[in-house]
């Protein structure tokens, strides 16, 4: 038995190390195959020896499904915030004030103000033992189960002159590339994306379902040790005895000899941050001495030797020209600012959302006013505020009828939203789930776009999807633009798309939330349409990963008369309703994750994709360690190529992979 322990505490330790390596120092020793195995291995010890588990075992990273419970619970030491400035003057009386303190001018440590959410972590004997949010600054919630999923933050650490208990901070962040993943999946589950990193990076942290938290690959930059007992002198000192300990700390902090230092350090990153894979919102800047923060002292609410100098949020104004109301598939309707034409953070803006009735309403915004726009961590530009209102203007009311198509909108309990209810017969509803359905990852009629189901659309030959099946050659080579071999194109693609997978048709229908994920999970579970359809509720949330809301959407589509007609006639047309048996090519792939680049000769992405599932293997959308193999087109991302080199992932090419799942 002795030696299973001994096996259990050394592969602790080794994974461990391996994460270290990777997560904190961006190198890794061994390859993914043997980190799995090493993972694997220990996982299948401590379920069978649980007495033996260890408290910094590497098997916690990937969350329970033991619901959260956030438990609020008093800081030991206050969680301060920063006091703030945005001008350098400002910053020079800061410097006035410590000098003038002091007697003396100090040196400084400069660091980058990380725009994330801060989080408080305890270790006890080396071990990670608690973590709380910032919450008031003197109580916090207990995160720890979600923290721990973090693979940057040790869960054990060692070193000379480690306390017995010491507590850290630091701030969590979710890098740009990330964000940008997590935002596309959300757009695509109609899911309303996160404004910017920093919402997406709270919102994660408190998440019910810490293996949701794991997934979504947070990190987390450390700048600050409390207790009575930091074997240091200076904060520059403590930063490195941290990383020394094992803790991810950033190689930008620098000490500045003087203020002349601290300013060209901003100066640096005002411009460079824009290079960074995460938002920075300022610069903190630090005494660095501890002696000399002593003597400074804290006001009630922020320490006297630091102060945050925060970048501008790049804001301009302008004059807001008219509001438009946009009708999508779904029928919301989205107000959106057209502006007069201003430069802002390098590009022209034009225009801004409003995202909605309230939104316009809080503001007071009237045409004619002028009005703040700001692109800070947010994509799309924001009106932030009203700098003058039009003389004479009055409040801006919101349509009450659809412009598309005249019909009173309706806003439904608990939606932000107002929306066009004539799903049938509203033209911007009819083409968008019309373009939605021939889309790439939907049923892939590539020889249709936008332009085309319009022009159809008003020729009057299409009013909804199924109506795509019944058209004929002779009825579109009429139209302008449309020469007899893309006809025959557009004739031929509509028919090859009776092809298409259930799954893929099911994500093709629109019906609202459900995504190309769920749409594969019910085709999975449920086989057909028809048992789809008969399927109640508890049925529906029975399915890992569907809940509530999906359900209700679900159940809200098969009771409308109207759909239940549509499906029986794309039905009637031969499309695929339910999984066939020839889906399941062979398992030739099993077990692999595979990641797709660029473009290819033989087969499209997403005949690709399906090939690579059919062959029992999974296509995955992001590279990590456990990626097996990058499948290579032509044309792929220079970046991607050396994230994969750099992780040393297989590489095979087109020719290759067809060898192999026909072998
Ligand atoms: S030091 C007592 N350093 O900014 C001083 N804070 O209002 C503790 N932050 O709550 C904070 N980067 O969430 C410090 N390099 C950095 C930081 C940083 C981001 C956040 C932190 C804090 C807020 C200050």
């Amino acid at each position: 038995m002795d030696n299973i322990k001994d096996r259990i505490i050394q592969l602790t330790k080794e994974i461990n190390r391996h994460s270290y390596n990777y997560y904190v120092l961006n190198k890794s020793e061994i390859s993914d195959f043997e980190f799995d195995k090493l993972l694997a291995e220990l996982n299948e010890l401590e379920i069978k020896y649980p007495q033996y588990k260890q408290p910094d075992s590497p098997t916690q990273r990937v969350g329970s499904d033991i619901s959260n419970v956030f438990t609020s619970v008093e800081h030991d030491y206050q969680m301060l915030s920063l006091g703030n400035t945005y001008s350098e003057s400002d910053l020079t009386d800061f410097h006035l004030r410590i000098v003038k303190e002091l007697k003396t001018e100090p040196e400084y440590v400069c660091e980058l103000k990380f725009d994330g959410a801060s989080i408080s972590v305890k270790y006890e004997n080396g071990i990670f033992t608690k973590a709380i949010t910032r919450g008031d600054g003197t109580r916090g919630d207990d995160v720890t189960e979600n923290i721990k999923t973090i693979r940057s933050i040790p869960l054990s650490v060692s070193g000379n002159n480690l306390p017995d208990k010491f507590e850290i901070r630091g701030e969590i962040i979710m890098p740009h590339d990330i964000f940008d993943k997590l935002n596309a999946i959300r757009i695509e589950n109609e899911d309303s994306p996160f404004a910017n990193p920093r919402n997406a990076t709270s919102g994660s942290i408190k998440m019910i379902d810490s293996r949701e938290v794991a997934k979504r690959n947070l990190d987390c930059y450390f700048y600050y040790m409390m207790g009575k007992t930091i074997p240091a002198a200076t904060h520059f000192e403590s930063l490195r005895i941290l990383k020394e300990w094992g803790f991810k700390t950033s190689e930008h902090s620098k000490i500045c000899k003087n203020i002349d230092e601290v300013m060209d350090y901003i100066h640096y990153w005002d411009i460079e941050r824009r290079n960074l894979p995460y938002d920075i919102d300022g610069i903190v800047i630090k005494v660095n001495s501890f002696a000399q923060q002593n003597m400074l002292g804290f006001t009630a609410k922020n320490p006297r030797w630091a102060i945050s100098y925060k970048f501008k949020a790049e804001q301009v104004s302008t004059k807001l020209i008219s509001i438009d109301y946009q009708v999508g598939r779904t029928g919301a309707v989205t107000p959106v600012a057209n502006l007069e034409p201003v430069q802002l953070a390098g590009t022209v803006v034009k225009r801004a959302t409003l995202h909605n009735a309230d939104q316009i309403a809080l503001l007071d915004l009237r045409i004619g006013d002028i009005v703040y726009v700001e692109k800070g961590g947010e994509i799309i530009p924001k009106i932030v505020g009203v700098e003058t209102h039009e003389l004479h203007s009055s409040p801006t009311k919101f349509i009450t009828h659809c412009p598309e198509c005249g019909t009173k909108l309706i806003k439904p309990e608990g939606e932000a939203r107002h929306f066009c209810p004539n799903s049938v017969n509203c033209p911007p509803q009819i083409k968008g789930k019309i373009e939605h359905f021939i889309s790439r990852k939907a049923m892939n009629i590539d020889s249709l776009g936008e332009e085309t189901v319009a022009q159809f659309h008003e020729a009057g030959l299409i009013n909804n999807i199924a109506d795509l099946y019944k058209l004929t050659k002779e009825q579109i080579i009429p139209l302008e633009r449309i020469a007899d071999k893309s006809a025959e194109n557009i004739i031929l693609s509509i028919e090859n798309s009776k092809k298409v997978s259930f799954d893929r048709v099911l994500f093709a229908l629109g019906i609202r939330y459900v995504g190309e994920t769920v749409a594969k999970k019910l085709a999975s579970e449920f086989k057909s349409i028809e048992s789809l359809a008969a399927a109640s509720k508890e049925e529906l949330i029975a399915v890992d990963e569907i809940g509530d809301r999906i359900a209700d959407s679900i159940i809200e589509y098969f009771s409308n008369s109207g759909n239940i007609k549509l499906v029986a006639d794309l039905m009637n047309e031969g499309l695929q309703f339910e999984l066939t048996k020839s889906e399941k090519l062979s398992d030739k792939l099993s077990g692999l994750s595979i990641i797709i680049s660029g473009t290819f000769n033989k087969y499209s992405r997403e005949e690709i994709k399906e090939l690579i599932e059919k062959h029992g293997g999974k296509n995955v959308s992001s590279i990590s360690k456990n990626t097996d193999f990058l499948l290579a087109g032509e044309n792929i991302g220079p970046s991607k190529l050396e994230k994969i080199k750099k992780l040393n992932i297989k590489i095979i090419s087109e020719e290759e992979f067809i060898k192999l799942i026909e072998n």
